[in-house]
């Protein structure tokens, strides 16, 4: 079958049958060996996407394992951004991910020309880029932040220099918070963060009274502002293991209990209600990607992410300051 990225992004893999004989775990593995390939996988990809993952790790752990891996065929089980970044890291390697329209509420929140027009009121402004944007936004940007490194980012920069912080106004806000600073922030969100319920959450916590919040910085201020930790996913992920109360409810996507519940099987881990009665602290982007859609972009080496050259070396630049800081501050 010809199968070219065109095709695959016209109709995915639709017209592909898997032989449901098949066991795609075994495939997979194969297939790693074969091709010389890694799977990268972001926490909130479903539980078998991450029991076949050679890495599973938060923004800042995936780009700095896309920054050094030598594999030859890099599959990134993730969304679009953060196949963008290995791509950046990687010019030489290709990079696939099983499905290219998985993208991402928050970097759409943020059109480059948009941006482009915003950033020109501010001349004398920095501008910091939480990760979760396009290349085009990187390539506007001066430096990247994770919600790993971001304070630590922040404060690397002269506190007289005045910065724009984008996309995402939640952390932004979080980050101004926390460091004293008065970052101009763009308005935009994450559609899995924002929709987490107040009330719902405090009449679990009355449910539960001995149960932690434990939540995302991307999560709206009146949330995190009753948690009783605020961290990425892995630090949320790693704060969980360590901490010594046996219940916590979990504000962020529902794809990191599987880490948690496998690192910490005898505590319990509550997914924080959203406001609605649909699974929608389940990010739609993410979940487009399955085990099956990874085996066949495995297979075919579809669809592939490519890149202008110009733009790449553009969007570099910030994503190299991130890592340079990132590595001073002793965070890689
Ligand atoms: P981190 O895993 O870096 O905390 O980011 C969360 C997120 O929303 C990724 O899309
Ligand atoms: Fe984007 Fe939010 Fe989904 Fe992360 S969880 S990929 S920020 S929409």
């Amino acid at each position: 079958m010809n199968i070219t990225n065109d095709s695959v992004l016209e109709k995915g893999f639709l017209d592909i049958e898997i032989d449901p004989r098949l066991d795609l775990f075994a495939e997979i593995e194969r297939l790693k060996k074969e091709k010389n390939a890694v799977i990268l996988a972001h926490y909130y990809q479903e539980p078998d996407i991450q029991d076949v993952a050679d890495f599973i790790g938060d923004s800042l752990g995936l780009a700095q394992q896309a920054s050094k891996t030598d594999a030859d065929l890099i599959v990134f089980a993730g969304v679009h951004f953060m196949a963008e970044t290995a791509k950046i890291l990687n010019p030489t390697k290709k990079v696939v991910l099983p499905d290219l329209k998985a993208g991402c509420s928050l970097a759409d929140s943020a059109p480059a020309p948009l941006f482009k027009a915003f950033k020109a009121k501010y001349p004398d402004h920095l501008v910091i880029s939480y990760i979760n944007c396009s290349a085009e936004i990187k390539a506007l940007s001066d430096i990247i932040c994770t919600s790993s490194n971001a304070e630590k980012i922040i404060e690397s920069v002269p506190a007289e220099q005045p910065i724009i912080f984008a996309p995402d106004k939640n952390l932004g806000a979080y980050l101004n918070k926390k460091t004293g600073r008065n970052m101009v922030l763009w308005n935009g969100a994450c559609m899995v963060h924002e929709i987490f319920s107040l009330e719902k959450i405090t009449k679990l916590k009355v449910r539960h009274p001995k149960a932690k919040l434990i939540a995302h910085p991307e999560c709206e201020d009146s949330v995190l502002a009753i948690a009783d930790y605020i961290g990425s996913t892995t630090q949320l992920l790693k704060y969980s293991e360590t901490d010594s109360s046996q219940e916590y409810i979990v504000a962020t996507e529902t794809g990191i209990l599987h880490q948690m519940q496998h690192n910490s099987p005898n505590k319990t881990f509550i997914p924080a209600p959203p406001n609605n009665n649909c699974a929608c602290n389940d990010c739609p982007h993410m979940k487009l990607n399955t085990l099956e859609k990874l085996y066949l972009c495995m297979q075919y080496e579809q669809p592939e992410l490519v890149m202008d050259e110009n733009l790449r070396l553009q969007a570099k630049k910030s994503i190299d300051r991130m890592m340079e800081i990132s590595r001073k501050a002793g965070l890689i």
